[in-house]
């Protein structure tokens, strides 16, 4: 094993005979003298010979080299001459005179290099992320997350909660995803489904007794990806019985606080504020609100006579609203510009926008047809907008106007530049509604997942009338990003029993998925909760960076593609035989496809 690490180094180790050992950062032949950055995963440290010092065997061996190489170099440590020494690297007062140098792997020029990673494409970069996984930032990244789940087991362990696993070849879990089959050999035509999270274990675990459960847990989930989401993906899980929602957002914001402090030395603020979740749309237009900036969604379909012609339709319906931002100091805005934020929103449903300036006292807007000038006066009344300032409207379906503003909100947020660096803001939102209606599948669906409690006062009244019901669910916030969630779980029978009704689960796919939880739940289940915090998207936040895949070693493309080792890959004739498994024409042939044009 290295005894020294090439960041280790310093003045105090002047006159030292040592060994070091990495790749070859940079190679820089003078004149003179030849110097090597050499470089390992704790630093650089220069190694140096005259070129006319040397023999012609080691002569030839620096010539050989190429960046990247791996090579051993032993020799003494001394000073950099006078006026050399590099301020930005730690060892930068000190090189190391070659006496004797190693090639342990000479590499081939690299087909990516890592310092064009951000230029580089996803897949090129994934195609080759053990190079890629050289930058020090991604290393930098790599070596956090290990801090985070050591720092997390830590506290989980201090606070007297047992660390368990739960199977990976198990039944679905519903969380909203699709399920991940694989085969099974042994039972022809049955599949295990790989867990969309621990959920129904650590219940079970609940009712078994253990009363305090933690796993860093792998989570697997068919869905369309984003840049904060990957089709694998850890959750910090946790679970607890006999307690409340206050108790495990307490434990939850100690962790938070912890993992701040120990490892961004920041000292963060608990207890985090609350809002309802009917509060976060209203104001953000979104569940997971960004709270570091202002911009918020004001409503406004009070002030609106209910006979104007352009907004008939939306008090035509049940959940129809206006609502308004006010955007200071942008009354001077182009059509071009507004027009962009009009396409923008119509991507998220939100049919149309609006806007009306006030400049030099004079209200401009294709609204002044429809609006008198009182009413108008009222809407920049209550945004408290002042002339020069920009108020844009929405009206719709609540769902679609919300959409659309929140996602503008954010987009104006970060173009013009109104997002605070370095700020962390938490938030949990609360008081979510039980169920919503899917309009695709016609029924109600779980907001969380189907065993999740309502709260107590809805308790007789939740299945017949599913739209008011509220639930005992919580969500963990952080500058906008949801990155965790949890709730008080039901654990009666009857109950459960019920929420499926609800949710319409058809009777065998409940009997089959969930009998045996309901069974379960009648042989003494305590009350619980819990939550998981998204392991990968708390490290992104906290180590700045913009997507999980820079805090996953080895990610998948937006195609759910892992390039490295090109995977999924075709199983082969006998595979599939073995597990009585039969492709379709249809599918063969795309195979062959590809096969031909591995590229389409
Ligand atoms: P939920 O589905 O909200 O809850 O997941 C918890 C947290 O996991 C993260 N997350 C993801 N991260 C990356 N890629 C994904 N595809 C992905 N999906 C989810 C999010 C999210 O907040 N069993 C419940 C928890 C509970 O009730 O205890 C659950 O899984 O940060």
């Amino acid at each position: 094993m290295k005894q020294i690490s090439c960041g280790a180094l310093r003045k105090s180790d002047v006159g030292k005979k040592v060994t070091v050992a990495g790749w070859c950062h940079a190679i820089r032949e003078h004149k003179t003298t030849y110097f090597i950055d050499l470089r390992d995963w704790e630093g650089i440290t220069q190694v140096v010979t005259k070129r006319d010092e040397i023999n012609e065997e080691l002569n030839e061996k620096i010539k050989a080299l190429n960046r990247e190489s791996v090579i051993e170099v032993g020799g003494f440590v001394r000073n950099r001459p006078e006026g050399t020494e590099n301020k930005d690297l730690a060892t930068g007062d000190i090189e190391v005179e070659i006496e004797t140098l190693e090639i342990l792997n000479t590499a081939e020029p690299l087909p990516y290099h890592f310092k064009d990673k951000d230029k580089a494409k996803h897949k090129v970069r994934l195609q080759y992320r053990y190079i890629d996984l050289r930058h020090p930032k991604l290393q930098e990244n790599i070596k956090t997350r290990a801090k985070i789940t050591s720092e997390t087991r830590k506290y989980f362990d201090n606070l007297g909660f047992f660390e368990i696993e739960t199977p990976l070849l198990t039944k679905s879990t519903p969380e909203g995803a699709r399920d991940y089959l694989v085969p099974s050999r042994v039972h022809q035509g049955k599949f295990y489904a790989l867990p969309q999270s621990p959920q129904l274990f650590k219940q079970m675990l609940m009712i078994s007794g253990f009363e305090k459960y933690y796993q860093i847990a792998r989570c697997l989930r068919d869905e369309d990806l984003r840049p904060e989401r990957q089709p694998e993906f850890t959750q910090i899980d946790l679970e607890m019985s006999f307690v409340n929602q206050d108790d495990v957002i307490s434990v939850v914001e100690g962790l938070i606080k912890h993992l701040f402090k120990v490892i961004l030395n920041k000292n963060i603020k608990t207890p985090f504020p609350r809002m309802s979740y009917k509060e976060a749309m209203s104001r953000f237009g979104v569940d997971k609100p960004d709270t570091r900036f202002g911009l918020e969604l004001v409503g406004i379909t009070d002030l609106i006579p209910k006979d104007v012609s352009i907004f008939k339709e939306v008090f035509e319906q049940k959940h129809g609203i206006i609502s308004a931002i006010k955007i200071e100091k942008n009354a001077d805005i182009s059509n071009k510009v507004f027009n962009k934020w009009r396409s923008y929103v119509q991507k998220f449903k939100t049919k149309e926008l609006a806007n009306i300036k006030l400049i030099n006292g004079e209200f401009v807007s294709p609204l002044t047809k429809f609006l008198s000038d009182d009413v108008i006066k009222n809407i920049f009344k209550r945004l408290k907008a002042k002339d020069g300032d920009l108020v844009i409207l929405a009206g719709g379906k609540s769902s679609n106007v919300y959409r659309g503003l929140g996602e503008l909100r954010i987009k104006l947020g970060n173009d013009m530049n109104l997002v605070p660096k370095d700020k962390f803001n938490f938030l949990w939102v609360v008081d979510f509604p039980l169920f919503e209606w899917s309009e695709e599948e016609r029924r109600w669906t779980a907001v969380h997942h189907p065993f999740t409690s309502c709260k107590p006062e809805f308790l007789d009244t939740f299945d017949t009338n599913p739209e008011d019901a509220l639930a005992n669910a919580y969500d963990i916030v952080l500058n906008g990003y949801e990155i965790g969630g949890g709730s008080i779980r039901i654990h009666k029978p009857e109950i459960q029993e019920r929420v499926f009704k609800t949710l319409e689960i058809p009777p065998e796919i409940a009997e089959q998925n969930f009998s045996f939880l309901i069974e379960a739940l009648k042989y003494g289940a305590p009350p619980h909760g819990g939550l998981a915090i998204g392991l990968d998207r708390l490290v992104m936040i906290m180590v700045d960076e913009p997507g999980i895949r820079e805090v996953i070693a080895f990610p998948k493309t937006k195609k759910a593609v892992l390039p490295l080792g090109d995977a999924p890959s075709p199983a082969t004739d006998e595979q599939l035989e073995v597990l009585g498994i039969e492709l379709t024409p249809e599918t063969k042939l795309q195979l062959e496809k590809k096969k031909e044009n591995p590229h389409n």
